[in-house]
């Protein structure tokens, strides 16, 4: 039997507070909201989650608060099977959390708080450096410091393994920092904030890509939400296109295209297929409520797979 994926996540661990409203209360004014959850959440975390899902070996590059949230989060990695080892505790620190706000279509508003997750340091990858180097992929995000990412993006270069870099919450960057890069994965608005193109459209989504590109950039996926996702390199500008799903909540959809697509590449399967099927695993994650907790397990992705066609 082939071995399973190595897929390392140097990222972030939140704790999700999500709240269903009809609408956003005006300056002054108390409503009631429809429904709460609480959930493990976290770019970095959700990805790891997706990736292990999806049938990988996982390890997690991570820093959680000195609070009730850290040991609960570092336990629920464990429940899963993801390596905690490099996962510690930040004294005088608060873990991530995310404010989450969903409306009746599906659509999300996040706001996050770093806390612990911004005290990761460039030395903390060397600390972990070992098992990173032995791995298929690090995928990355922007829940921790920028020089982190820079970083770990040059680490990942140096010993051959393949980035993924999800630029997300969006920020300014600096593209040359992130040109050995294997993948960069925004989603509409982040692309948006990173090039100054606004991407409504195919189209738009293109000439973002283009300004990556030129930028020094030497692969892009932007992921369109229900629009599917756009891949391009030189001279490859490629549209795949979505799977139709009964969309309640898409929190968290992007981290489940990013985690299950490290599998799908790292198991050998040609790009376009990788981001067919991603594209497959992110609609499913919205048909349910919240992150991690949406995600689907292997076998029952591989059998919507199948009965997809
Ligand atoms: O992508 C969704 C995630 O963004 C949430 O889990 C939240 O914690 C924020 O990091």
């Amino acid at each position: 039997m082939a071995r399973r994926p190595r897929i390392a996540v140097v990222g972030s661990a939140n704790i999700d507070l999500t709240t269903f409203t009809d609408r956003f209360p005006k300056p002054g004014e108390t409503i009631f909201g429809q429904k709460f959850d609480l959930g493990f959440g976290g770019k970095g975390a959700n990805q790891a989650v997706a990736a292990r899902f999806c049938g990988a070996d996982v390890f997690m590059v991570a820093r959680v608060g000195n609070d009730l949230f850290g040991p609960a989060t570092i336990e629920n990695f464990k429940k899963l099977g993801i390596d905690t080892t490099q996962v510690k505790q930040v004294e005088g620190l608060s873990s991530g959390v995310a404010p989450i706000f969903v409306e009746p279509n599906g659509q999300n508003r996040i706001l996050v708080v770093k806390g612990a997750n911004d005290a990761m340091k460039p030395a903390d990858v060397d600390a972990a450096g070992e098992t990173l180097k032995a791995c298929d992929c690090i995928i990355l995000q922007f829940e921790i410091p920028l020089e982190t990412v820079y970083y770990t993006v040059a680490f990942a270069r140096k010993h051959k393994v393949r980035c993924i870099v999800n630029p997300a919450p969006a920020q300014a960057v600096d593209l040359r920092a992130l040109a050995e890069l294997d993948y960069f994965v925004p989603n509409e608005s982040e692309a948006e904030t990173i090039t100054g193109v606004a991407v409504k459209n195919l189209e738009d989504a293109r000439r973002c890509a283009g300004k990556l590109l030129a930028g020094g950039i030497r692969r892009v996926i932007v992921t369109l939400g229900a629009n599917g996702s756009l891949v391009a390199g030189s001279g490859v500008s490629e549209h795949v296109p979505p799977f139709s799903v009964k969309s309640i909540d898409s929190t968290g959809a992007g981290d489940a295209f990013i985690g299950s697509f490290a599998v799908f590449l790292a198991e050998g399967l040609p790009e376009l297929e990788a981001v067919r099927r991603a594209n497959l695993y992110a609609a499913m994650s919205t048909t349910g409520v919240g992150t991690q907790k949406s995600f689907y397990k292997r076998e029952a992705f591989d059998a919507e797979w199948l009965a997809r066609g």
